[in-house]
């Protein structure tokens, strides 16, 4: 696939088949991850493979977290993001929630509890990143979710990123047992998209340039 056609097209995929993803095929695109540019070549990421009886645990453990502590997400840390980043945000709730409304009752959450379930991916990478890196470091981390999530496309599938199931980070690295120092930095639910079901129908908008952009000259 042509790689500018192939980054316009992307876009999250929220409903997937029940359809496993080949080890071969999730291989090569972690591998197409790899190549991700890192500063100072140090390729700070790794990535974890969840699927089966593990990721049916990693749920299980996100939603009893959950249920227990009904945490908030604020990515924002307590400090106040500006407004035009807010308003951003309720333009994609806005666009969405049509789109959910068509799922029927009980479904008004379905961002938050498809994120804790990865939306039914048969396949969810777990990127993660060791905690002494310097938090820049997460730069590097991005590109290579944004490799992966290319060539994931490229490839047939569909992908969401899921931050959100990470304010239980706790629950996660405990049901996946991983150590004290390696932080879990983003999920990607990887899948064959369901091309009939609704919210997969829905197509997030963007800021005009002019808006994005001050030129120096
Ligand atoms: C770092 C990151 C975290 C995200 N976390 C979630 C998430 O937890 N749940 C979810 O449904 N979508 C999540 N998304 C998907 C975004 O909502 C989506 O990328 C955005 O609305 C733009 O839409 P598009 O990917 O279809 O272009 C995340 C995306 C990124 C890049």
């Amino acid at each position: 696939m042509d790689a500018l056609v192939c980054l316009r097209e992307r876009k999250t995929c929220r409903g997937f088949l029940p359809r496993p993803v080949p080890a071969d095929v999730l291989n090569v695109i972690l591998t197409d991850a790899l190549w991700a540019p890192s500063a100072s070549n140090q390729q700070p990421w790794h990535f974890h493979i969840i699927e089966g009886r593990a990721l049916q645990h990693l749920v299980e453990c996100v939603r009893q977290a959950h249920r227990e502590e009904r945490r908030g997400y604020d990515p924002s840390k307590g400090k106040t993001i500006p407004p035009q980043y807010v308003e951003r945000t309720k333009q994609l709730f806005r666009g969405i929630r049509p789109f959910i409304a068509q799922l029927g009752d009980g479904n008004a959450a379905f961002i938050e509890s498809g994120s804790f379930r990865f939306y039914d991916a048969p396949a969810v990478v777990l990127l993660t990143m060791h905690a002494h890196m310097p938090p820049v470091r997460y730069m590097d981390i991005g590109m290579a979710a944004q490799n992966l999530m290319l060539s994931a496309h490229a490839r047939g599938l569909g992908t969401c990123a899921v931050a959100l199931t990470l304010m239980y980070a706790d629950a996660v690295k405990a049901a996946l047992s991983l150590p004290d120092d390696i932080l879990p930095a983003l999920f990607i639910a990887v899948g064959y998209p369901d091309p009939v079901f609704p919210v997969n129908q829905f197509r997030s908008g963007r800021e005009t340039l002019e808006n994005c952009l001050t030129r120096h000259a």
